[in-house]
Order: structure tokens, then C-alpha cells, then sequence
């Protein structure tokens, strides 16, 4: 399965991922970027992504606790979504995400 992911310079890259991978960890092991400084504990928001608007619906819903870390993010938009809170599975086939600021790994950070 893929997921389609557009880093911080605006580039799309396609990503191999497995089932049950968060799609956090699929973005950082294929170094397209990300700084998920918590290691997907729901922690840190900085696995922060807008999901495709043709795909927010598909996806499971936001737990409490994901919900109150995205108000710790900047810039979240009604298509927020934590990536770390995300597991690849046959529905998530193809899933198209878009770093959002805030996860820039440091050495892309201002
Ligand atoms: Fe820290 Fe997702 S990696 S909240």
C-alpha cells in the first residue's frame, strides 16, 4: 500500500507503507521530514499533517487526546489530523497528506 505525502518545500512523494505502520512513522522512515519529536506518544503535535479533503472522512475519528494536542499545533485547519494517531490499513490505501508548519524537522526549522 501507498500513501502520497507533499513535504515542506511543496514536493509530493509516494511512500511504501505497511499495514498497521502509523503514518507518522512511513513519513519519517522515508526521510521526506518530520520532526514527531515525541515518537508518536500523542505528545508533541509535531507529527502534524492536513489531510486531503477527499480522504478526512475516511479516516477514523480523533480521539480526546489527539484533539487536545492539535490545540497545542499551529496553523490547524478543520483537516488536521496528528499522523502518529493514523495506522495504515487497506482503507488508508493511497491516503494523500501535506506537512503542515510546526513539524519541519530542525534542521529545516527556522
Ligand atoms: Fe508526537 Fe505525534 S509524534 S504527537
Amino acid at each position: 500500500m501507498k500513501i502520497f505525502v507533499t513535504d515542506h518545500a511543496g514536493v509530493e512523494h509516494e511512500l511504501e507503507a505497511l499495514e498497521g505502520w502509523r503514518v507518522m512513522e512511513v513519513i519519517r522512515d522515508w526521510n521526506v521530514g518530520i520532526k514527531a519529536e515525541c515518537g508518536g506518544a500523542c505528545a508533541c503535535a509535531t507529527c502534524h499533517v492536513y489531510v486531503d479533503p477527499e480522504w478526512v472522512d475516511r479516516l477514523i475519528p480523533m480521539s480526546d487526546e489527539e484533539e487536545e494536542r492539535l490545540d497545542d499545533a499551529m496553523a490547524v485547519k478543520s483537516n488536521s489530523r496528528l499522523s502518529c494517531q493514523l495506522l495504515m490499513s487497506d482503507e488508508l490505501d493511497g491516503l494523500r497528506v501535506r506537512l503542515a508548519p510546526g513539524s519541519e524537522p530542525e534542521e529545516l526549522a527556522a
